[in-house]
Parts: structure tokens; sequence; C-alpha cells
């Protein structure tokens, strides 16, 4: 037998036996076990100067840290936009880590080109021009960080700055958003655009969309020659999309990138086609998606597209000796934050293929119907309010004045029952429950079983 560290190697069956364990223990445990532990404590240890090996770790994990770990994986999981792990993509997933591939560069394996190709069908799906073409990242926060800077690069080009190579002394650039994501807030600190210096475009009323009238206005009265405008395709808590059409076309006239951020409210497209509310998505220059969200793939799994490979690969590009000779022109590493980079494609294009444009359709018709299941009786209920119509898989809900509940203690009291788990936002000022359905596990007596606790707790 090998050894590593002068340890025994526990052999493949024995992982395989372990991990069926792991297994079976999970999905018998997920239906009972508590959605989300805010109490949790692991035991102080410290390194052990001997090796403990394989058993020491697998029963720790069993005793102490599985029974301590959330079930967000399950059905009643519904805080910030948390999708499941589908089983074809926790196989493809387990393959990744037995393959350990580094998608960087290509040129020795055909991991890349299944990143490309599982990119291709993404734009397949979402009737995207073929165009566009990207890179998978950690997640979507990452996505909008390429998005930021890619942005800010071109911005540059347009002043004869290439700020991959000089940096952003001189740069220009003036950043215009309605209801940014916070992720995209924290984008634009790292790309050096500023957190808090971006121009605040006025809402619709009663809406977290932008305002277009707003947006003409300050993009005519601004004389930078570097402008980004940051769109929502949904925003987070509203599920409010931007006119994308309207915005696209200021956009154009005015000479500024537009980004768009539809980490899962892209899947919407899948439901109304391209003429619904995402309608013009397809003319951004780059867009964030999620598959860790609504496609149900394990994280961590963003994708970045743009139309403009070039000013990606410009932004990003690695030059280094011992890195030459790749076969690819667009090699991942030089279009993307990463240098080696996990094969997070595998589990996306086996998704895509196992279940099929139709398969993923239905399950966020699904979502989307238990979404206004929950809503409607929200929107029934003298204990609740229904602060905002649900029109896609949010139910923003909190408790009703006449009611005299307090909604931040009313989530408290919800989550620490273990039934379900939710999370806080706030609405025109006030907070708010947020509600998300993006899992594929989630059933309708999921469904109920939040109603019976909103209605215990009610009483
Ligand atoms: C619209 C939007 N953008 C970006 C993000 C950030 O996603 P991630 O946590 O995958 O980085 C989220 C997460 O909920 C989101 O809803």
């Amino acid at each position: 037998m090998h050894s590593l560290f002068s340890q025994p190697l526990p052999t493949y069956t024995q992982l395989l036996a372990a991990l069926e364990q792991a297994c079976n223990e999970f999905r018998d445990s997920l239906d009972t076990r508590r959605v989300s532990n805010p109490n949790v404590c692991l035991e102080a240890r410290t390194l052990g100067d001997q090796p403990a090996g394989f058993e020491a770790f697998s029963q720790i994990f069993n005793d102490e840290i599985a029974p301590q770990l959330s079930a967000s994986n399950g059905g009643r999981y519904w805080g910030f936009v948390t999708g499941g792990a589908n089983p074809v993509a926790t196989y493809a997933d387990w393959l990744v880590t037995l393959y350990n591939q580094n998608v960087s560069k290509g040129g020795d394996s055909v991991a890349s080109q299944v990143e490309r190709q599982a990119i291709k069908w993404l734009t397949e799906l979402f009737e995207l021009p073929a165009m566009f073409e990207g890179v998978m990242t950690t997640g979507a926060t990452a996505a909008n960080v390429l998005g930021a800077m890619t942005a800010r690069q071109e911005a540059g080009l347009r002043q004869g700055i290439d700020v991959a190579k000089v940096g952003c002394k001189d740069l220009d650039c003036t950043v215009f958003a309605a209801t940014p994501h916070a992720s995209m807030v924290k984008a634009l600190g790292l790309a050096g655009l500023g957190q808090e210096t971006w121009v605040q475009i006025a809402r619709e009323p009663g809406t977290e969309a932008m305002d277009t009238r707003d947006l003409a206005r300050k993009l005519s009265e601004c004389y930078s020659p570097g402008k980004i405008v940051i769109a929502s395709a949904a925003t987070v808590t509203g599920t409010d999309y931007d006119d994308l059409v309207l915005v696209a076309q200021l956009c154009r006239q005015h000479k500024a990138w537009l980004h768009v951020d539809g980490a899962f409210g892209i899947f919407e497209r899948l439901l109304t086609g391209p003429n619904g509310k995402t309608q013009g998505i397809e003319l951004a220059d780059s867009i964030t998606l999620d598959c860790h969200k609504w496609l149900n793939v394990p994280y961590d799994c963003g994708v970045f597209l743009t139309r403009h490979p070039h000013t990606l690969f410009a932004t990003c590009n690695v030059d280094a000796p011992y890195l030459a000779n790749s076969e690819e022109a667009f090699p991942f590493m030089s279009l993307g934050i990463e240098n080696s980079r996990r094969f997070r494609a595998l589990p996306v294009w086996a998704t895509l293929l196992a279940y099929g444009k139709q398969g993923i359709k239905a399950q966020i018709q699904r979502n989307v119907t238990q979404a206004a299941t929950l809503a409607n009786w929200i929107d029934a209920s003298p204990a609740y309010e229904l602060v905002k119509a649900c029109e896609l898989n949010v139910v923003v809900f909190s408790a009703s004045a006449a009611h005299a509940h307090d909604t931040e203690a009313l989530l408290a009291q919800l989550n620490e029952s273990g039934q379900v788990f939710m999370t806080p936002g706030r609405w025109q000022g006030s907070p708010v429950i947020r509600c998300a359905f993006s899992n594929w596990r989630t059933e309708q007596r999921d469904v109920e079983l939040a109603i019976s606790e909103l209605s215990r707790l009610a009483n």
C-alpha cells in the first residue's frame, strides 16, 4: 500500500463505503434535521503532531461536524437565493474532485472544451446571441467583479489608457445604478471604481427598478468619457427588472458599457422567452449569472458572459514564461481572476445535458408556483402582510401592523423552529422577511409546513 506522510492511505473501497454511508445518513436526515443551526460549537483542538488518519476525520465529521451543518441542500432552506445540488450535478462534482483538473489554459486535457461548450449551451438555454463568450467563476460576486473590471478596461481604452497595464490613476469614469446587488457594490470597490461614488439613479415608484428617465437625464449631464451602467435582472428582494431595452438604447446613445446582473433573474427567460421581463439582456455588454442558484449545481459556480472577449482578455491577461504555449486564443486563465481553476464546468455541462431545456424550465416553474402558493396564503392572512406582489420566486412579507408582531422577532422565531429558514431584507426602508424558492428538492408539502409554522406563530 502507498503511504503519505507515513500514514497508510484509505483505499477507494474504504472511501466509497464511507461515502455511501454518509450519503444514506444525509438522505435519511434531510427531512428531519434542523434546517439551520444558529448555535454551533466545534471542539477546540490543537493540531496534532502525529497523523490521526482518515478514520479520525471520518468519525469527527460524522459525530461533530455533520450534525451541525445546515440543511441548505434541502427543500426548506429559503434564505438568500440558494439552489440545491441536483443528483446528476452532485455526481459530476464528485468526478471533478476525482480527476482534479486545472482548467487554466488547455493543451493538456479536454476540460477547457467542456467549459466552452457549457458556456455555449447556457447562451442557447437563455437565447442569447452566439457572440457571447465568457468564463465560469466562483459565483455571481466574482462575475460582477469581472463585469466591473472589463467595463473599466473599456472605459480606459476610450481615453487611451490601458488600465490593466498602467492602472487607473488618470481614468475618468462614472458608474450609474439604481438597485445594485451588494456584491456589485463590493465589485465596484474591488475594481477601484468606488463603493460609494456611483451615481444613484431613481427607482420607479413602489419598485426597485431603474427610472429610465432619470438615467437618461444623468447620462446626458455626465461628461466623463467612460460610463458604466449597472442594471438588474432581477433585484434580490423585489425581483424587479430594469427596462433593459430602454437602458441598452441609452447606453448605446451615450457610449456607456451595460453590465446586467442576472444572477438568478435570467432564469425567468425560460418561462416567458426573450420578449419577457429579461428582454434587452441580449443587448448587454456583459452579464452575470449564477449556476449555483437556480440551475441547482453545487457551489461554487457563477458565469461571466461578454460580447467583448478581447476586452476581457486584455483585462485578465497573464503573461509568464512558464505559463506559455497554450493552444487556445483565449485560455481561461486570461479570462478570469484565477490562474488555477476547478473543473466547475462539468456539473453545469452534466445538468444541461441530463435535464435539458424542458427539464430546467419545469423546475423553475415549480419554484415559481410554490412561491405563489405561499404568497397567496400570506396575502389572505390577517397576521401577515405581503409587502409586494410575488411575481417570481421570492416572497417578501412582514408581520401585519394590525397584529402588533415585530417582523425581525418573528423571523428569529421562525428560524428558531428549525423547520424552515428565511432571511431578512428591507423594503422601502422597513424590515421584511425574504423567502426565496430555488431548490429542486422543494415540494408542495414543504410550503404547507411553512404555512402551518406561520399559522402557529401568528397564534
Ligand atoms: C442579483 C444577485 N447578484 C449577485 C449575487 C451574489 O451571488 P454569489 O453569492 O453567488 O456571489 C446574488 C446573490 O444572491 C444575487 O441575488
